[in-house]
C-alpha cells in the first residue's frame, strides 16, 4: 500500500470537505426556497380573499359593523322575527348578533376566511344551531326566503341591489341599510346619525314602485 503524501491528504480532504459543503449549500438552499415560497403562498391565500373585493366591478372591502351600528340595526328591528340575512356577513357579528335575540340567521360572504371565523365565533358564542354562513356570491344567490334584510354595502352597488330586492323579497320582509342607503327608495324609518346612520326599507312599500312602474308602462302603451 503506497502511502498518502500531505498535499494527497490535502487534495483528498479538500474534494471531500468541498463536496459536502457543496450539497450541504444546495439542501440550504431547497429549504429556504420552500421556506419563502410557502410563506409566500400562504401570505397569499391569507391576505388574497381580502384584496379580492378591490378588484371587482364594485369594491365592497371588509368593513365590520361598529358597536352602535349593531345597536341601531336591532333597535329597528325590535318586535320583529323569523329569517334574518346579512348580505356580505363580514366575521359574522350581525349574523350571531341576530342570533342571539332569537332570529334564524345566516350570512352570504365571499371571503371563505371570513366565513370560517364566523363559523367558529357562532360555535363558540353557543348560536351554531340557529346560524348559518355560506362562501357565495351575493348576485348570485337568492334572498327571497328572508323576512330581515341587513345590508352594509358601498353606494356603487346599492342601485343593482334595489333592483334585485325589489323583484326578490316578499311585502313581508323589511331591509335594514347601513351606512349608505338606497338610492331611490323612501326610508320608513331612519335610526342613528353619522356612520351608525342605519335606513329601514318595508318592501310593502318598494315593491309598489314596481306595480306603479308597471301600470305607467301600460298607460303609455295604451295611451300610443
Ligand atoms: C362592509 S363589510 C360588512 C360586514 C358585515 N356585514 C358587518 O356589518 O359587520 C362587506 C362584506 O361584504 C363582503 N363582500 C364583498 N363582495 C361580496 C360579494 N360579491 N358577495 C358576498 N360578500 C361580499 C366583503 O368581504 C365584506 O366582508
Amino acid at each position: 500500500m503506497s502511502e498518502m503524501t500531505e498535499s494527497d491528504l490535502s487534495t483528498d480532504s479538500y474534494k471531500h470537505g468541498s463536496s459536502g459543503e457543496g450539497s450541504f449549500k444546495k439542501r440550504l438552499g431547497i429549504i429556504a426556497t420552500c421556506v419563502v415560497g410557502g410563506s409566500l403562498v400562504a401570505l397569499y391565500a391569507v391576505t388574497g380573499p381580502f384584496v379580492a373585493p378591490a378588484l371587482r366591478k364594485v369594491c365592497l372591502p371588509f368593513v365590520p359593523a361598529t358597536g352602535t351600528q349593531l345597536e341601531n340595526v336591532f333597535s329597528v328591528l325590535k318586535g320583529r322575527s323569523g329569517s334574518l340575512v346579512d348580505i356580505g356577513s363580514g366575521d359574522g357579528r350581525i349574523v350571531i348578533a341576530a342570533a342571539k335575540r332569537g332570529f334564524k340567521a345566516v350570512g352570504f360572504e365571499l371571503n371563505p376566511w371570513l366565513v370560517w371565523y364566523s363559523r367558529y365565533k357562532a360555535w363558540r358564542e353557543g348560536v351554531h344551531h340557529t346560524t348559518s354562513f355560506y362562501i357565495s356570491d351575493l348576485w348570485k344567490v337568492s334572498f327571497s326566503e328572508y323576512t330581515n334584510v341587513v345590508i352594509f354595502g358601498v353606494p356603487q352597488m346599492m342601485e343593482q341591489l334595489e333592483v334585485k330586492l325589489q323583484t326578490e323579497l316578499q311585502s313581508s320582509a323589511k331591509v335594514v341599510a347601513c351606512r349608505f342607503p338606497f338610492p331611490t327608495w323612501t326610508p320608513n324609518d331612519v335610526a342613528g346619525e353619522g356612520i351608525d346612520t342605519v335606513w329601514v326599507y318595508n318592501a310593502k312599500t318598494f315593491k309598489l314602485l314596481i306595480r306603479n312602474d308597471k301600470d305607467s308602462e301600460r298607460q303609455e302603451v295604451s295611451l300610443q
